[in-house]
């Protein structure tokens, strides 16, 4: 395992061994102990977007692994793949630093990082896949309902990136997940079947998100408007508006569903307060969970 840019590059296993690492690891800080197995090691954080949970988590699981990260704006080395092509700033980086974490646009940036760079190279979220937010979300679902394998979790929103990497991981570890979007922005046909090929039925559609909670574990939902859409801010709003995560919606589920929320939440859109501060929602935890998530990635990938 050199890089980790998308779930369904591991196997069960690998993904497993990761959970396991990162349930150890969280006991230990938790009880107040230390792993200093990155003592030295620096990780270069690149950011084409920002970021509230991943870059503070990331750079605080360094901190804790005894390393330490530098945090890199696009327009403090005049842009990834701008100023100089993205395999030579691979390249150059490797020669410095032990990882670099990338948030971009384009997937195929981290891609390319990944390609020519000589040290791990992690994927902080891009337009296409949020591999390390599926990964705490399934932690986290883990902790709150004591198993992973046949949890059925109702995705109520866009078919994004954060669905996406979600999918692979039910696919993968044995959850089901069912997307209730509007039409026009499902997820695309390519990646449900790669999940359906991983676990058969794993990975469900729906236009009704009425439908979709019904007998779910788990809801799940996103923004309307991911980074990078803000053009289409306003016909976004329109067009998901009978897919907004509220009380009448969390009525027809098992009263003990949870709610689950990758953050930011733009409250009163895809989610209403009430919901986001109902006893049902775990989402401060699955935000706390990138942090033990990656510690376990970090030490994983570089030590
Ligand atoms: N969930 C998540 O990735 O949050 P940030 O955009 O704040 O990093
Ligand atoms: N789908 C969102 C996730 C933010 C963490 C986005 O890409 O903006």
């Amino acid at each position: 395992m050199k890089d980790f840019l998308c779930i369904n590059d591991f196997s069960t296993e690998q993904l497993k061994d990761l959970f396991t690492e990162s349930s150890e690891l969280k006991k230990l800080y938790k009880s107040g102990g230390k792993d200093s197995s990155l003592a030295g090691k620096t990780l270069a954080m690149l950011f084409e977007k920002p970021s509230l949970r991943t870059r503070i988590s990331f750079q605080v699981a360094m901190a804790d692994l005894g390393g330490s990260a530098i945090y890199v704006k696009p327009e403090d080395i005049g842009g990834i793949g701008k100023r100089e092509s993205i395999k030579d700033m691979a390249r150059v980086l490797s020669r410095y630093v032990s990882g670099i974490m990338a948030r971009t646009f384009e997937h195929s940036t981290v891609v390319e990082l990944a390609k020519f760079a000589e040290v791990p190279v992690i994927n902080a979220l891009t337009d296409w896949l949020h591999p390390c937010q599926a990964m705490a979300d399934v932690l986290t679902v883990y902790e709150h309902c004591g198993r992973v394998e046949g949890v059925k979790i109702a995705f109520v929103g866009d078919g994004n990136n954060v669905a996406r990497s979600l999918s692979f991981a039910c696919a993968k570890l044995g959850m089901k997940m069912v997307i209730a979007s509007p039409a026009g922005y499902q997820l695309d046909a390519e990646s449900i079947r790669k999940a359906n090929q991983i676990s058969a039925e794993s990975i469900r559609q729906t236009s009704d998100p009425a439908q979709a909670v019904l007998d779910s574990d788990i809801i799940y939902t996103d923004t309307w408007v991911s980074m990078g859409q803000e053009d289409e801010k306003q016909k976004r709003l329109k067009d998901f508006e009978a897919f907004q995560v509220n009380s009448k919606l969390l009525s027809l589920a098992r009263p003990d569903v949870k709610i689950m929320h990758c953050l930011p939440a733009y409250r009163g859109y895809e989610i209403t307060d009430e919901v986001a501060e109902s006893s049902n929602s775990i989402m401060f935890d699955q935000a706390e969970n990138r942090l033990h998530f990656q510690r376990a990635l970090l030490k994983k990938l570089m030590s």
